[in-house]
């Protein structure tokens, strides 16, 4: 890791060892991994970054871990296309999908894993381990295996089945708790202090953010080295969208793109919005709530990043949109119909979020848009089964197709 100097907290700039701590001692600010970025600019380049595999690890300068030890099973580098029949029907003009949802694991997920196993191993550390709303779970699971790591990963008890099995498959022990999110992701944190294991978003919280700064490096280089005008992130715990505008913001520092100015957008459902509440309602911190939502991945209740997500949407001149449950499965029928792309949930969030931002005139003709689909419909089956049409049933013979399926879609 030739170009991480230290962690630092994000509140009080005090300094700590590279070492299995998210937390300052003196001010409870969470701790963050600082570069040499001189260094950095002084080595990397478009080219050397073209040069780079078709991974996370194109960018490995400005990760914490290096790419010849790391965790990969090949997370990143997933497309960025143009969303052209889907763009016309809400009326934007320039719009694109990043589409994570192809990911090895079928979740943006894979990106933070990626960098938090690497990074336990570099520890000495043998047991994986993470609260988690799904995604993260089978993201987890998928990593420790290929690392051979002992996996422990715990979820809410009222998970989808995709969610559960896409982890299990993997082989590791699946606690189910009894209770939300809040309460696993507490769990999590008693254990984490009692246990040296990496619990990959507790105590190496400080690693595995970094690994989502990558879907702010990829898109900025997919679109030509240039930052998109706005961005539309789902939001949980709000880390994902704090860390992809440091990531854009990294690429200006050294010189890889213009001066960026993307507006940055957190979607939530109504039923577990308390992020986008805040900002609407003015606050800097969000109120706890008791999620009660379709789109479980997003189903955080208290986000630990939810200050910092707020502070990136309010400083970059974005904002915070509400989708209510309705349309969470909306978007995501939606998105399938014009685009040919399966998401989750958290994508039919972002979706439905965009189409409202369209309708208030949010996005100016000719501003890139980029929506970011962060995992795969697999996953939540559960949420658009009673919308799609069952299969026509008809025998093996001309007039069974006839009498039956040209009855329905006409000749
Ligand atoms: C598919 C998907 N999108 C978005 C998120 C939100 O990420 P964050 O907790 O970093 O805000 C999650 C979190 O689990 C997720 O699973
Ligand atoms: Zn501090």
């Amino acid at each position: 890791m030739p170009y991480t100097t230290a962690l630092r907290c994000r509140e009080c700039g005090r300094h700590y060892p590279i070492e299995p701590l998210n937390v300052c001692e003196f001010c409870f600010g969470p701790l963050e991994v600082d570069y040499d970025y001189d260094a950095i600019k002084a080595k990397v380049s478009r080219a050397s970054i073209k040069d780079g595999p078709h991974t996370i690890y194109r960018y490995e300068a400005l990760l914490p871990v290096s790419r010849a030890r790391a965790v990969d099973i090949g997370a990143g580098f997933t497309p960025l296309l143009r969303a052209d029949r889907l763009g016309k029907l809400l009326g934007i003009e320039n719009l694109w999908l990043k589409n994570d949802a192809v990911n090895p694991s079928y979740s943006f997920k894979d990106r933070v894993v990626s960098i938090a196993a690497t990074k336990a191993l570099e520890f000495g550390m043998d047991t994986i381990a993470c609260p988690s709303t799904g995604n993260l779970a089978g993201a987890v699971a998928a990593h420790g295996a290929k690392a051979g790591m002992r996996t422990l990963v715990f979820i809410p008890r009222d998970l989808e089945r995709g969610k559960i099995l896409g982890a299990a498959v993997y082989g590791p022990t699946v606690i189910a708790v009894n209770g939300n999110y809040d309460d696993v992701q507490r769990l999590c944190s008693e254990l984490a202090d009692a246990h040296r294991w990496a619990f990959v978003n507790v105590n190496m919280r400080s690693y595995y953010a970094e690994g989502s700064k990558t879907l702010g490096y990829e898109v900025a280089e997919q679109l030509g080295w240039k930052a998109p005008d706005h961005a539309i992130v789902p939001m949980a715990s709000g880390a994902m969208i704090t860390k992809i505008y440091q990531g854009i913001q990294e690429f200006a520092r050294i010189g890889l793109i213009p001066d960026a100015h993307t507006k940055m957008h957190g979607a939530q459902a109504r039923g577990c919005s308390p992020i986008v509440k805040a900002i609407q309602g003015g606050h800097t911190h969000p109120k706890p709530e008791i999620p009660k939502t379709i789109a479980k991945s997003l189903a955080i209740g208290n986000p630990a990043d939810g200050f910092y997500a707020i502070k990136a949407m309010k400083s970059s001149g974005g904002s915070g949109v509400v989708v209510e449950e309705s349309e969470v499965a909306e978007g995501i029928m939606l998105l399938a119909r014009t685009e040919g792309i399966f998401t989750e949930t958290a994508g039919g969030v972002v979706i439905s979020a965009i189409r409202r931002m369209a309708e208030a005139g949010t996005f100016k003709p000719g501003e890139s848009v980029v929506a970011y689909i962060t995992g795969n419909g697999f996953k939540t089956m559960e949420a658009v089964e009673p919308s799609v049409n069952k299969p026509i049933q008809i025998e093996a013979n001309m007039e069974s197709f006839e009498e039956r399926v040209l009855a329905a879609v006409g000749r």
